[in-house]
């Protein structure tokens, strides 16, 4: 058991980036509620995913993680969520397919509705009125009354992360899945797409695959693998009043999960040691993320490692680098180099989002595809000369045809972004771009595999 933890304990540290609401019986009664709902997660499901992010932290496996970056109540529905799904299974189909490894798949998705914010504040002309804080919190709308912090969000945001897992769960065990179904993924796909030969080409030889397998009696009716997949859901552990309530002792263990996702992970903005957000998580055992920031220095992650996973469990931890396409090589070596000197047990992910977003001409907040790309294979750069395994991927995304992110071989231009902007917060790759970005990170998996037959060669030659 996590010494001095509880909980709660969390309370008596000093938060950040918490709201702060006028009425705390309102929020106290609002609490009581949610603890009192079922889990959404369960305790096994999460020690499932971290014992997969274990074969991640050993080069055997790859993470891939998206999804929005603020869920919200009004782009809630059930073509969404299949939307999403689907995109995250083609990049998936890719990515397993040119690394040839098992891809661990987890949404940014079913409670991702929380968002830190660089002020408290937002001013428009003479106003000036709190931040939105995503929809749990407090509404987009810039008026005095949507701005204030309503509790009541916090229950309409649990029932909405149900139903969107209760719909996630269905697509990724009731067939939806099925590896014969690769082609019909691209069916509703955007039709004129660059990518699509691509993807034909790739979902065809996996048709070949599956129709050698089942000539061996290998069908997915005899091998389930085949016709379902493990999908898991993360959103960043920011509102403690929610996670908290959320969180159950298992009866299995004794030991204490935030049901309301498999993953948590902890922004680049709440990782000071000593501060709330870092104490609830020290003492959950979900597997936890923890972005990295090109602030932070090799001590401090390593303190930081300390706190979140003092038992140097694989699969605990997942550090996502999220330091910009111009900063990535530089930031992100000292960190790994340092957590392999120390022969810390983690999983490396690239976020290669956060750390390339501007502000364009138009004056929509938006990053550019082929600094995305950069960063990716800075990532992948810095793990090949450091002997390390780039472990996966963080994205924002959707599967819808929205045009946020500037450029991709279906070029979206900066006159464009105002056609179809819909995020509540972030520019999120659309469907093409993250199938696009799927295949560029599919290439350098191809390369690392390649390396990875050499070594015995040249290590054989050395002996
Ligand atoms: C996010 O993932 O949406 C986010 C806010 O990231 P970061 O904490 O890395 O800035
Ligand atoms: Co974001």
């Amino acid at each position: 058991m996590t010494q001095n933890w509880s909980p709660n304990s969390w309370r008596t540290k000093p938060a950040k980036q918490l709201p702060s609401y006028d009425d705390e019986a309102a929020l106290k009664a609002v609490e009581n509620e949610l603890n009192a709902m079922p889990p959404l997660v369960f305790a096994g499901e999460a020690r499932n995913l971290q014992e997969n992010l274990g074969k991640v932290a050993k080069g055997e496996a790859f993470l891939l993680q998206g999804g929005d970056c603020a869920e919200s109540f009004q782009e809630f529905s059930a073509n969404k969520i299949r939307d999403t799904f689907r995109v995250l299974l083609q990049m998936a189909v890719v990515l397993t397919y040119s690394g040839s490894l098992p891809v661990i798949k987890v949404g940014r998705v079913a409670g991702q509705f929380a968002k830190p914010r660089s002020s408290d504040t937002e001013t428009r002309g003479d106003v000036t009125l709190p931040s939105y804080r995503g929809d749990n919190i407090n509404s987009i709308e810039f008026s005095e009354d949507a701005r204030k912090p309503d509790p009541q969000r916090l229950i309409r945001s649990y029932h909405q992360a149900s139903s969107t897992l209760n719909l996630l769960r269905a697509f990724a065990k009731g067939g939806y899945a099925d590896l014969n179904r690769v082609h019909g993924w691209n069916l509703d796909f955007v039709a004129d797409s660059p990518l699509k030969d691509r993807y034909e080409a790739l979902a065809s030889a996996i048709d070949d695959a599956l129709r050698f397998m089942a000539a061996c009696g290998v069908t997915s009716e005899t091998v389930p693998a085949i016709r379902q997949t493990d999908f898991f859901t993360s959103h960043e552990a920011l509102h403690l009043n929610y996670e908290q309530a959320m969180t159950r002792e298992d009866s299995l263990t004794g030991d204490w999960y935030d049901t309301s996702a498999h993953l948590l992970w902890i922004g680049a903005r709440t990782h000071q040691e000593d501060h709330a957000q870092i104490e609830f998580v020290r003492g959950i055992k979900n597997p936890l993320g923890l972005k990295c920031s090109p602030t932070l220095e090799p001590d401090e992650l390593m303190r930081l490692i300390d706190v979140l996973n003092p038992e140097d469990i694989p699969g605990r931890l997942t550090l996502i680098a999220r330091m910009g396409a111009d900063q990535v090589e530089d930031k992100l070596a000292p960190l790994v180099r340092k957590v392999k000197e120390e022969g810390r047990s983690v999983v490396w992910s690239c976020d290669p989002m956060h750390g390339n977003t501007f502000t364009s001409d138009s004056g929509f907040k938006t990053r550019r595809f082929e600094n995305i790309l950069k960063e990716v294979q800075g990532f992948f750069a810095v793990h090949r000369a450091e002997g390390t395994h780039p472990g996966g991927v963080h994205f924002e995304m959707t599967g819808e045809d929205v045009t946020e992110c500037v450029g991709g071989a279906k070029e979206v231009l900066d006159e464009d972004l105002s056609s179809r902007y819909h995020t509540a917060c972030d520019p999120r790759l659309n469907a093409n771009q993250a199938l696009e970005l799927a295949f560029l990170i599919g290439d350098e998996l191809k390369g690392l595999r390649s390396n990875q037959d050499m070594q015995p060669i040249e290590a054989a030659a050395a002996e």
